[in-house]
């Protein structure tokens, strides 16, 4: 069988996202699960925060799916992606169930209401999920890159960390369950880039897109670890841009 051509690309966008991993502002949620002082509204501030997060992706993902026509990649590739969009959909509806199973709330309606599930447009939530959604314009294989071997790895790393760390069983199960699709879906990126990510400019592209969702996810994890906390540290820094015209 022929060389792939994306192999190293895919090696090094996932080595950027494992080394951006092993050092996140999750790190002190993970901590404070650790020493057992994530008391119960900071676990419901945790999952309704990224329940809120994991809605948005039907967004991102019905934005995605505009882009992809008929014969333009092969059955596998869409196939691929419409089980992540299942996954995902999963995954929201896991947080749902367990804010609702823990007492937190006692309607989805609810949920929607209470301050972890609001969607607000000045967040470092949406600016990630406008990120990521921007990115319907670019190939698919980009996209999948971008997010599956960038904020996907970093996710798959702390959310290990933290099924680790917490005691809380109910916690534990909520996050390790989605270790096999999370690993899945970062398995299914590397093989797009592998096979389709050929050309200097592609690969360019990925490289380009996957920094902006990594960049964009970690003020994501700030804000989220500063809300669960409940507390309030500096962001970090946004990037310049010049732009003349
Ligand atoms: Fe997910």
């Amino acid at each position: 069988m022929a060389e792939l051509p994306g192999k190293a690309l895919a090696q090094e966008l996932i080595g950027a996202s494992r080394e951006e991993a092993s050092a996140t502002p999750f790190s002190a949620v993970v901590a404070a699960a650790r020493h057992g002082t994530l008391d119960e509204p900071a676990v419901v501030r945790l999952m309704g925060r990224l329940w809120t997060l994991e809605r948005m992706f039907y967004y991102i993902y019905g934005g995605w799916g505009q882009g992809l026509e008929i014969n333009d990649f092969p059955p596998s590739v869409k196939y691929l992606f419409s089980k992540q969009i299942v996954d995902e959909s999963t995954h929201e509806m896991m947080y749902l169930d367990a804010l609702l199973r823990r007492g937190a709330v006692a309607t989805q309606k609810q949920a929607f209401e209470a301050p972890y599930g609001r969607f607000a447009v000045d967040s470092a939530l949406a600016y990630y999920v406008f990120s990521l959604r921007n990115l319907a314009t670019y190939p698919h294989p980009i996209r999948i890159a971008a997010l599956n071997l960038g904020p996907k790895v970093v996710e798959f790393g702390w959310m290990e960390e933290l099924s680790v760390a917490t005691s809380d069983t109910e916690l534990r199960a909520v996050f390790a369950s989605q270790a096999v699709e999370n690993r899945s879906h970062i398995n299914m990126g590397r093989r797009i880039v592998e096979e389709f990510i050929g050309r200097p400019v592609d690969a360019e592209l990925c490289r380009w897109a996957c920094a902006v969702a990594r960049r964009d996810y970690g003020r994501f994890l700030h804000e989220l670890s500063d809300f669960v906390l409940d507390r309030s540290t500096a962001p970090p820094p946004m990037p310049r841009v010049q732009v003349t015209d």
